[in-house]
């Protein structure tokens, strides 16, 4: 199967990064929100992205525009049908994804494959709910997802090697490097990442340093790139604490009970960059965060 119109089903933070890579790689992309201000904010979004790329000619600004023209912001499900590749990225919620996986197995074709952003959800189970499990597979974006390289592409028991290698050809027609991880909570990355985002959490909760001297200790003495707070507050600390829960659940492992704190700030609706404030404050994000779809 040759993939040339993809569908976007959630228009966060994931959505419109995933929906901006696409079609700067040549896709035709249907992106679905729930109400079409919230699609029109998505596309304004990724014209901003686009924006800056062009003020740092790494793009032109007739490269800009035939990008956009590639990208149809909708709300009916309906105009997925002749998608070859839906992505849902929706709120990390085995629920809401349920429901979303049989709405889409009913408004998509039957050769449609459908994909999962989710970061530690299992994919069987999403999977089994629907009439297609052979074509359905998890496809993890990592944030942002116009500049992180990585896509990991997780196989379910039931999703077929076609499916597989359509994803997988897929994540490389983006110009992202896939990796295969089996269908285990957290996959690889997550599954490494987690516990040591809560551990830091749980280091601040003990007093043994500041937030601000945890990231300039991770950064100096790791070499990283981002401290464990600044990256909570960019990942969202709602999908944190999804994920926490989902590999304890899976795992049972103390390092992964989530930090009081997280619960906490979940919430007080401090979910980081994305709300204006987390462990740090961003006035300027939550005046021009992508509101709900
Ligand atoms: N944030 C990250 O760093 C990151 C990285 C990789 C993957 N992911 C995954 O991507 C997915 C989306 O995460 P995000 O960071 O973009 O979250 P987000 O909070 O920015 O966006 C979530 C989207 O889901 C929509 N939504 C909420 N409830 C819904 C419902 N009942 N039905 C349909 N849509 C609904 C929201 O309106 C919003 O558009 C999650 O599965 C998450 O685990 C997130």
């Amino acid at each position: 199967m040759t993939v040339k119109r993809v569908g976007i089903v959630g228009s966060g933070i994931m959505g419109a990064g995933i929906a901006e890579v696409a079609a700067k790689a040549g896709f035709d992309v249907v992106i679905r929100s729930r109400s079409q201000e919230s699609a029109d904010t998505c596309l304004a979004k990724v014209g901003k992205s686009l924006g800056r790329q062009v003020e740092k000619d790494k793009i032109t600004a007739a490269d800009s525009e035939a990008i956009l023209a590639r990208i149809k912001g909708v709300t009916d499900l309906a105009e997925l049908e002749y998608c070859e590749l839906v992505l849902e990225s929706v709120v990390e919620d085995l629920g809401t994804k349920k429901q979303l996986f049989s709405e889409l197995d009913a408004a998509c074709s039957a050769g449609t494959i459908i994909a999962t952003n989710t970061s530690t959800l299992p994919i069987l189970e999403l999977a089994v709910s629907v009439s297609r499990a052979d074509r359905v597979v998890g496809m993890h974006f990592f944030n942002p997802a116009a500049v992180m390289p990585l896509v990991e592409v997780v196989p379910a028991l039931t999703t077929s090697p076609e499916t597989f290698d359509v994803a997988w050809e897929f994540a490389l027609a983006c110009g992202k490097t896939p990796v295969k991880s089996k269908d285990q909570a957290g996959f690889i990355v997550n599954a490494l990442l987690f516990p040591y985002l809560n551990a830091a959490i749980r280091m601040l909760e003990g007093d043994i340093a500041t937030k601000e001297d945890i990231d300039t200790a991770m950064k100096g003495g790791c070499g990283f790139p981002m401290g464990p707070f600044e990256l909570l507050d960019l990942i969202g600390l709602d999908t944190s604490l999804a994920v926490l829960e989902r590999l304890y659940e899976e795992r049972r492992e103390p390092g992964c009970v989530p930090a009081g704190k997280l619960r906490q700030m979940v919430m007080a609706r401090q979910l980081g960059r994305k709300t204006g404030g987390g462990f740090y404050a961003y006035p300027t994000a939550a005046a021009s965060k992508v509101s709900s779809s």
